[in-house]
């Protein structure tokens, strides 16, 4: 097994839209997150503009490039907003580095410094799926408030009850996804959690394989599919035909109160996912065994699932960018550590009802 990576955590996920304001306003009013820093053209930054926004361990960076000639534009005329990086914290960053060069990873950012009046963080960044980045943040002492270049923009969100980041979701392209998983566990030391293939995932018209993969501690989990051979498009193809590459289809988002964010959410104005009809009848009894009103999870669009450890609560935003490509997840869990069996065959039927209502199938 290959030694892992000492990461600490996700440090932030950067994504590349064309209109940074106006996202980060969605952010702070729909999410429930806070804006805590910006860097841009009144700070010295004349060529983009980012947003940093926070709510317990979640941090997210919204970035718009502002010139033509910044290469981002081309990001975005490929993918539309999209998510371009998610960067993990260490301490040791030569040392990572030096792992990661032996591994084989493609450096697109060596080891460098940015500093400001608040000292100095080392950043470099690798390779990942389609045009998506890992960056590597080793901030030192480092306090200003959130990394070099930004000025504290104080601005607080409407409170959701978010809390973090549970995992992510990548899709990629048919018969990629062994050599992504190989990718998480040859370069950063990560090992196979779940497998999911066959009836699980597959509908009389539409499949994809899809493989969970976490760091050892558990702390890091991105959910990697790909589309599977059927009738009909798969919907994992759909995102590619749309995002051109492969890229982030969905961030989980995690709360103590499932009912209490997806209430506050919805009623900001989030679209959350239908759940497909009968769903509410076959599952009464897990909802009652996990004491939770049935009512309240089918008025929300939440699903119940459980592994050996406890219940599991998740809900799905309809695609929050125009294109069907990137949606949010809300997850609660209670005691589960698993992406449990059913939902995940529910979100899957879900998503091809909506697949079939844009006419894409
Ligand atoms: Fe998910």
């Amino acid at each position: 097994m290959t030694h892992p990576i000492p990461i600490r955590r996700v440090h932030h996920v950067e994504l590349i839209v064309g209109n940074a304001r106006l996202v980060s306003f969605f952010c702070r009013k729909a999410l429930g997150l806070d804006l805590v820093a910006y860097r841009g053209p009144e700070t010295g930054n004349p060529g983009s503009a980012s947003y940093a926004l926070a709510r317990g361990d979640l941090r997210l960076v919204i970035t718009s490039p502002l010139t033509h000639e910044d290469p981002r534009v081309i990001f975005l005329a490929l993918h539309g907003d999209s998510v371009k990086d998610v960067a993990f914290e260490v301490e040791d960053l030569d040392g990572v580095c030096e792992v990661l060069e032996k591994r084989g990873a493609t450096f697109v950012q060596r080891p460098c410094a940015v500093s400001d009046s608040h000292g100095t963080v080392r950043i470099a960044s690798i390779k990942a799926f389609g045009d998506t980045v890992h960056s590597f943040v080793a901030r030192g002492g480092y306090d200003g408030p959130f990394l070099p270049g930004f000025e504290s923009r104080k601005r607080p969100g409407y409170d959701s009850g978010l809390t973090g980041l549970d995992h992510f979701t990548v899709n990629v392209e048919g018969r990629q996804l062994d050599r992504w998983v190989e990718y998480y566990e040859n370069i950063l030391g990560f090992h196979t959690q779940e497998t999911w293939e066959g009836k699980d995932v597959q509908t009389d018209r539409t499949a994809l394989h899809s493989q969970i993969v976490t760091s050892p501690d558990q702390r890091i989990r991105i959910a990697i599919n790909e589309p599977a051979v059927a009738s009909r498009r798969s919907q994992v193809q759909e995102f590619l035909d749309y995002h051109m590459t492969a890229g982030v289809q969905h961030l989980a988002l995690t709360t103590g109160d499932i009912v209490k964010t997806a209430t506050a959410m919805k009623e900001n104005g989030l679209e959350f996912l239908p759940v497909p009809e009968g769903y509410y009848d076959r599952i009464s009894a897990l909802a009652g065994q996990c004491h939770l009103d049935r009512d309240t999870l089918e008025r929300l669009n939440i699903l119940v699932d459980h592994d050996d450890k406890g219940c599991l609560l998740q809900a799905w935003t309809r695609p929050v960018t125009d294109r069907p490509t990137l949606f949010l997840e809300l997850i609660e869990r209670r005691g589960a550590e698993t992406f449990g069996g059913t939902s995940f065959k529910t979100l899957f039927e879900a998503i091809e009802v909506e697949q079939a209502r844009r006419g894409n199938l």
